[in-house]
Protein backbone atom coordinates (compact mmCIF):
# COMPACT_ATOMS: atom_id res chain seq x y z
CA UNK A 1 0.00 0.00 0.00
CA UNK A 2 1.15 3.60 -0.84
CA UNK A 3 0.79 5.05 2.71
CA UNK A 4 1.27 9.27 3.04
CA UNK A 5 1.83 10.30 6.18
CA UNK A 6 1.97 13.87 7.72
CA UNK A 7 4.19 14.24 10.92
CA UNK A 8 6.59 11.11 10.24
CA UNK A 9 9.39 12.29 11.37
CA UNK A 10 7.44 12.59 15.02
CA UNK A 11 8.31 10.94 17.69
CA UNK A 12 5.20 8.25 16.72
CA UNK A 13 5.38 9.13 12.90
CA UNK A 14 9.48 7.92 13.04
CA UNK A 15 8.45 4.52 14.31
CA UNK A 16 5.28 4.12 12.29
CA UNK A 17 7.43 4.96 8.98
CA UNK A 18 9.75 2.04 10.28
CA UNK A 19 7.19 -0.49 10.65
CA UNK A 20 5.51 0.59 7.52
CA UNK A 21 8.41 0.06 5.22
CA UNK A 22 9.18 -3.72 7.19
CA UNK A 23 5.67 -4.29 6.84
CA UNK A 24 6.77 -3.70 2.69
CA UNK A 25 4.20 -0.70 2.11
CA UNK A 26 5.59 2.48 0.44
CA UNK A 27 5.91 5.76 2.38
CA UNK A 28 5.82 9.07 1.77
CA UNK A 29 6.28 11.88 4.67
CA UNK A 30 5.09 15.21 4.71
CA UNK A 31 7.86 17.46 6.13
CA UNK A 32 8.98 21.18 6.53
CA UNK A 33 12.18 20.34 6.58
CA UNK A 34 12.88 17.07 4.27
CA UNK A 35 16.73 17.23 5.12
CA UNK A 36 16.38 16.50 8.94
CA UNK A 37 13.58 14.34 8.22
CA UNK A 38 15.59 12.23 5.97
CA UNK A 39 18.17 11.72 8.92
CA UNK A 40 15.42 11.11 11.27
CA UNK A 41 13.78 8.40 8.52
CA UNK A 42 14.31 4.66 7.44
CA UNK A 43 16.09 4.47 3.53
CA UNK A 44 13.22 4.29 0.98
CA UNK A 45 11.11 6.34 2.73
CA UNK A 46 9.83 9.59 0.04
CA UNK A 47 9.36 12.96 1.16
CA UNK A 48 7.91 16.03 0.26
CA UNK A 49 7.48 19.27 1.89
CA UNK A 50 3.99 20.35 -0.11
CA UNK A 51 0.74 17.86 0.51
CA UNK A 52 -0.87 18.89 -2.90
CA UNK A 53 2.90 18.03 -4.58
CA UNK A 54 2.00 13.98 -3.19
CA UNK A 55 -0.76 13.58 -5.90
CA UNK A 56 1.25 12.04 -8.39
CA UNK A 57 2.36 9.64 -5.81
CA UNK A 58 -1.68 8.26 -5.65
CA UNK A 59 -1.64 7.64 -2.29
CA UNK A 60 -3.70 4.89 -1.08
CA UNK A 61 -4.29 5.56 2.55
CA UNK A 62 -3.39 8.39 4.60
CA UNK A 63 -1.91 8.67 8.61
CA UNK A 64 -2.17 12.51 9.90
CA UNK A 65 -0.19 12.82 12.75
CA UNK A 66 1.68 16.76 12.21
CA UNK A 67 0.95 19.54 14.68
CA UNK A 68 3.03 21.77 16.81
CA UNK A 69 3.98 20.00 19.74
CA UNK A 70 1.23 20.71 22.47
CA UNK A 71 3.45 20.81 25.69
CA UNK A 72 6.48 22.71 24.33
CA UNK A 73 5.26 26.46 24.93
CA UNK A 74 3.29 28.34 27.75
CA UNK A 75 -0.22 28.38 25.72
CA UNK A 76 -0.24 32.50 24.80
CA UNK A 77 -2.99 33.21 22.76
CA UNK A 78 -0.43 33.33 19.84
CA UNK A 79 0.49 30.17 20.49
CA UNK A 80 -2.77 28.65 20.95
CA UNK A 81 -3.88 29.67 17.48
CA UNK A 82 -0.01 28.06 16.14
CA UNK A 83 -1.43 24.33 17.98
CA UNK A 84 -5.08 25.02 15.97
CA UNK A 85 -3.70 26.58 12.63
CA UNK A 86 -0.90 23.72 12.47
CA UNK A 87 -3.12 20.85 12.47
CA UNK A 88 -6.17 22.58 10.69
CA UNK A 89 -4.67 23.77 8.06
CA UNK A 90 -2.60 20.63 7.07
CA UNK A 91 -5.62 18.51 7.59
CA UNK A 92 -7.69 20.76 4.91
CA UNK A 93 -4.62 20.29 2.64
CA UNK A 94 -5.15 16.61 3.10
CA UNK A 95 -8.77 17.00 2.50
CA UNK A 96 -7.77 19.01 -0.84
CA UNK A 97 -5.82 16.48 -2.23
CA UNK A 98 -8.32 13.79 -1.96
CA UNK A 99 -10.70 16.60 -3.80
CA UNK A 100 -8.00 16.83 -6.56
CA UNK A 101 -7.34 12.83 -7.07
CA UNK A 102 -9.06 10.88 -9.58
CA UNK A 103 -9.14 8.08 -7.52
CA UNK A 104 -8.83 9.10 -3.66
CA UNK A 105 -6.90 7.06 -0.79
CA UNK A 106 -9.60 4.78 0.41
CA UNK A 107 -8.89 5.50 4.18
CA UNK A 108 -7.00 8.53 6.35
CA UNK A 109 -6.45 7.63 9.64
CA UNK A 110 -6.09 11.57 11.27
CA UNK A 111 -5.07 12.07 14.70
CA UNK A 112 -6.56 13.64 17.46
CA UNK A 113 -5.61 13.32 21.65
CA UNK A 114 -7.50 12.29 24.37
CA UNK A 115 -7.71 16.12 25.22
CA UNK A 116 -10.71 15.65 22.59
CA UNK A 117 -12.47 14.38 26.66
CA UNK A 118 -11.09 17.74 28.50
CA UNK A 119 -11.43 17.03 32.39
CA UNK A 120 -13.61 14.18 33.33
CA UNK A 121 -12.60 13.42 36.86
CA UNK A 122 -12.81 9.89 37.84
CA UNK A 123 -15.79 8.93 35.14
CA UNK A 124 -14.66 6.05 32.68
CA UNK A 125 -14.39 7.53 29.64
CA UNK A 126 -15.45 6.04 26.07
CA UNK A 127 -16.11 7.27 22.52
CA UNK A 128 -18.86 8.23 23.22
CA UNK A 129 -18.68 10.18 26.24
CA UNK A 130 -19.83 13.87 25.87
CA UNK A 131 -16.57 16.38 26.24
CA UNK A 132 -15.86 18.73 28.94
CA UNK A 133 -15.60 22.50 26.83
CA UNK A 134 -11.91 24.03 27.18
CA UNK A 135 -8.90 24.78 25.41
CA UNK A 136 -7.87 21.39 24.71
CA UNK A 137 -10.68 20.01 23.75
CA UNK A 138 -12.03 22.73 21.66
CA UNK A 139 -8.28 22.00 19.45
CA UNK A 140 -9.51 18.46 18.72
CA UNK A 141 -12.55 19.06 17.74
CA UNK A 142 -11.22 22.06 15.11
CA UNK A 143 -9.08 18.94 14.64
CA UNK A 144 -11.68 16.62 14.10
CA UNK A 145 -14.12 18.42 11.82
CA UNK A 146 -11.31 19.39 9.69
CA UNK A 147 -10.60 15.65 9.04
CA UNK A 148 -14.71 14.80 8.36
CA UNK A 149 -14.31 17.14 5.15
CA UNK A 150 -12.53 14.36 3.34
CA UNK A 151 -15.31 11.56 4.00
CA UNK A 152 -17.28 13.77 1.13
CA UNK A 153 -14.38 12.38 -1.08
CA UNK A 154 -16.22 8.79 0.29
CA UNK A 155 -12.92 8.40 2.07
CA UNK A 156 -12.91 5.80 5.31
CA UNK A 157 -11.94 8.69 8.31
CA UNK A 158 -10.83 7.19 11.70
CA UNK A 159 -10.02 9.74 14.28
CA UNK A 160 -7.48 8.70 16.41
CA UNK A 161 -7.57 10.07 19.96
CA UNK A 162 -3.92 9.40 21.19
CA UNK A 163 -3.61 9.15 24.64
CA UNK A 164 0.31 10.12 26.17
CA UNK A 165 2.90 8.03 24.18
CA UNK A 166 5.36 5.91 26.00
CA UNK A 167 8.58 4.98 24.39
CA UNK A 168 12.07 5.00 24.07
CA UNK A 169 14.32 7.37 23.08
CA UNK A 170 11.98 10.56 22.88
CA UNK A 171 8.71 11.86 24.03
CA UNK A 172 6.77 12.71 27.59
CA UNK A 173 8.60 9.90 29.16
CA UNK A 174 12.07 11.25 28.45
CA UNK A 175 11.53 14.41 29.82
CA UNK A 176 10.20 12.44 33.23
CA UNK A 177 13.71 10.76 33.40
CA UNK A 178 15.88 12.95 34.59
CA UNK A 179 13.98 14.22 37.90
CA UNK A 180 13.17 10.82 38.64
CA UNK A 181 16.93 9.88 37.80
CA UNK A 182 17.97 12.53 40.34
CA UNK A 183 15.82 11.11 43.22
CA UNK A 184 13.31 14.57 42.61
CA UNK A 185 10.66 12.80 40.91
CA UNK A 186 6.91 13.15 42.23
CA UNK A 187 3.11 13.30 41.93
CA UNK A 188 1.77 16.72 40.17
CA UNK A 189 -0.95 18.03 42.15
CA UNK A 190 -3.14 15.20 44.41
CA UNK A 191 -2.14 12.84 41.97
CA UNK A 192 -6.16 11.51 41.19
CA UNK A 193 -5.66 13.14 37.61
CA UNK A 194 -6.26 10.18 35.44
CA UNK A 195 -3.17 9.77 32.70
CA UNK A 196 -4.33 7.72 29.53
CA UNK A 197 -1.36 6.61 27.85
CA UNK A 198 0.04 3.81 25.16
CA UNK A 199 3.37 1.89 24.42
CA UNK A 200 4.12 3.70 21.09
CA UNK A 201 4.45 -0.14 19.71
CA UNK A 202 0.94 -0.27 20.67
CA UNK A 203 -0.15 2.43 18.72
CA UNK A 204 1.61 2.24 15.66
CA UNK A 205 -0.21 -1.46 15.54
CA UNK A 206 -3.51 -0.24 16.26
CA UNK A 207 -2.84 2.63 13.30
CA UNK A 208 -1.96 -0.17 10.78
CA UNK A 209 -5.58 -2.74 12.29
CA UNK A 210 -7.62 0.92 11.68
CA UNK A 211 -5.80 1.11 8.18
CA UNK A 212 -6.85 -2.38 7.11
CA UNK A 213 -9.93 -2.77 8.79
CA UNK A 214 -12.20 -1.60 6.29
CA UNK A 215 -15.72 -2.13 8.35
CA UNK A 216 -13.81 0.78 10.93
CA UNK A 217 -14.28 4.36 11.31
CA UNK A 218 -15.50 7.30 13.04
CA UNK A 219 -13.53 7.68 16.40
CA UNK A 220 -11.37 5.34 18.67
CA UNK A 221 -9.57 6.23 22.05
CA UNK A 222 -6.14 5.16 21.07
CA UNK A 223 -4.89 4.67 24.77
CA UNK A 224 -4.13 1.14 26.63
CA UNK A 225 -6.93 -0.54 28.58
CA UNK A 226 -5.58 0.18 32.10
CA UNK A 227 -4.83 3.82 32.36
CA UNK A 228 -3.18 4.89 35.27
CA UNK A 229 -3.56 7.89 37.98
CA UNK A 230 -0.61 10.17 37.93
CA UNK A 231 -0.16 9.20 41.75
CA UNK A 232 -0.17 5.24 40.23
CA UNK A 233 1.98 6.03 36.58
CA UNK A 234 5.11 7.73 39.58
CA UNK A 235 4.84 4.84 41.61
CA UNK A 236 5.67 2.48 38.72
CA UNK A 237 7.93 4.88 37.46
CA UNK A 238 10.06 5.51 40.54
CA UNK A 239 10.01 1.48 41.69
CA UNK A 240 11.45 0.75 38.10
CA UNK A 241 14.09 3.15 37.99
CA UNK A 242 15.06 1.96 41.35
CA UNK A 243 14.76 5.71 43.50
CA UNK A 244 12.11 7.56 45.71
CA UNK A 245 9.29 9.61 44.92
CA UNK A 246 7.88 11.29 47.83
CA UNK A 247 8.18 14.88 46.61
CA UNK A 248 4.97 16.36 45.14
CA UNK A 249 4.66 19.01 43.23
CA UNK A 250 1.93 21.88 44.16
CA UNK A 251 -0.65 22.31 41.90
CA UNK A 252 -0.45 26.17 42.74
CA UNK A 253 3.28 26.19 42.11
CA UNK A 254 2.60 24.17 38.19
CA UNK A 255 -0.67 26.80 37.70
CA UNK A 256 1.77 29.43 38.15
CA UNK A 257 5.03 28.27 35.91
CA UNK A 258 2.22 26.84 33.39
CA UNK A 259 -0.80 29.12 33.73
CA UNK A 260 -3.44 27.52 31.52
CA UNK A 261 -1.43 24.29 30.14
CA UNK A 262 -1.09 23.21 33.68
CA UNK A 263 -4.22 21.65 33.06
CA UNK A 264 -2.48 19.13 30.92
CA UNK A 265 -0.55 17.78 34.03
CA UNK A 266 -2.88 18.58 36.55
CA UNK A 267 -6.50 17.21 35.07
CA UNK A 268 -6.94 14.18 32.60
CA UNK A 269 -9.86 11.14 31.88
CA UNK A 270 -10.28 7.68 32.56
CA UNK A 271 -10.08 7.08 28.53
CA UNK A 272 -10.64 3.96 27.76
CA UNK A 273 -10.25 2.17 24.16
CA UNK A 274 -13.62 1.11 24.00
CA UNK A 275 -14.39 0.53 20.13
CA UNK A 276 -10.48 -0.82 19.49
CA UNK A 277 -11.18 -3.18 21.70
CA UNK A 278 -15.09 -4.04 20.55
CA UNK A 279 -12.83 -5.02 17.20
CA UNK A 280 -10.99 -7.12 18.50
CA UNK A 281 -7.70 -5.32 18.68
CA UNK A 282 -5.00 -7.23 21.05
CA UNK A 283 -2.58 -5.10 23.27
CA UNK A 284 0.99 -5.99 23.81
CA UNK A 285 1.66 -3.83 26.84
CA UNK A 286 -2.03 -3.11 28.79
CA UNK A 287 -0.59 -2.61 31.91
CA UNK A 288 1.71 0.49 32.25
CA UNK A 289 4.28 -1.88 34.49
CA UNK A 290 4.85 -3.79 31.78
CA UNK A 291 5.20 -1.37 29.23
CA UNK A 292 7.55 0.67 31.41
CA UNK A 293 9.10 -2.76 32.51
CA UNK A 294 10.00 -3.02 28.21
CA UNK A 295 10.57 0.74 27.55
CA UNK A 296 12.99 1.15 31.07
CA UNK A 297 14.78 -2.50 31.40
N1 LIG B 1 3.21 11.92 21.82
C1 LIG B 1 2.12 11.96 22.60
O1 LIG B 1 2.17 11.63 23.81
C2 LIG B 1 0.79 12.39 22.01
C3 LIG B 1 -0.37 12.32 22.80
C4 LIG B 1 -1.59 12.71 22.26
C5 LIG B 1 -1.65 13.17 20.95
N2 LIG B 1 -0.51 13.24 20.21
C6 LIG B 1 -0.59 13.78 18.84
O2 LIG B 1 -0.11 12.85 17.91
C7 LIG B 1 0.65 13.51 16.89
C8 LIG B 1 2.01 12.85 16.79
O3 LIG B 1 2.67 12.95 18.06
P1 LIG B 1 4.26 13.00 18.17
O4 LIG B 1 4.60 12.87 19.60
O5 LIG B 1 4.87 12.09 17.17
O6 LIG B 1 4.51 14.51 17.71
P2 LIG B 1 5.92 15.23 17.39
O7 LIG B 1 7.07 14.34 17.74
O8 LIG B 1 5.85 16.57 18.04
O9 LIG B 1 5.90 15.33 15.80
C9 LIG B 1 4.91 16.02 15.10
C10 LIG B 1 5.43 16.39 13.72
O10 LIG B 1 4.59 17.47 13.27
C11 LIG B 1 5.35 18.39 12.52
N3 LIG B 1 5.16 19.75 13.09
C12 LIG B 1 5.61 20.20 14.28
N4 LIG B 1 5.25 21.50 14.45
C13 LIG B 1 4.57 21.84 13.34
C14 LIG B 1 3.96 23.06 12.89
N5 LIG B 1 3.99 24.17 13.65
N6 LIG B 1 3.35 23.06 11.69
C15 LIG B 1 3.34 21.93 10.92
N7 LIG B 1 3.91 20.76 11.28
C16 LIG B 1 4.52 20.73 12.47
C17 LIG B 1 6.82 17.99 12.62
O11 LIG B 1 7.23 17.48 11.34
P3 LIG B 1 8.26 18.30 10.38
O12 LIG B 1 9.17 19.09 11.27
O13 LIG B 1 8.97 17.19 9.66
O14 LIG B 1 7.41 19.12 9.50
C18 LIG B 1 6.84 16.90 13.69
O15 LIG B 1 7.73 15.86 13.38
C19 LIG B 1 0.74 14.98 17.26
O16 LIG B 1 -0.11 15.73 16.47
C20 LIG B 1 0.30 15.01 18.73
O17 LIG B 1 -0.43 16.18 19.05
C21 LIG B 1 0.70 12.85 20.70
Amino acid sequence: MRVLVTGGSGFVGRRLCERLMASGHEVLVISRDPDRARERLPAGVCLETAILNAIEWRPEAIVNLAGEPIADKRWSESQKQRLIESRVNITRDLVMLCRHMPTPPSVMVSGSAMGYYGDQGSREVSERTPPHDEFAHRLCERWENAAREVEECGVRLVILRIGLVLGPNGGTLSRLLLPFKLGLGGRLGNGRQFMPWIHREDLVSAIEFLLVNEGLAGPFNGSAPHPVTNAEFTKLLAKRLNRPAVLAVPAPLLKLGLGEMSRLLLTGADMRPARLQAAGFDFRFPTADTALADILG
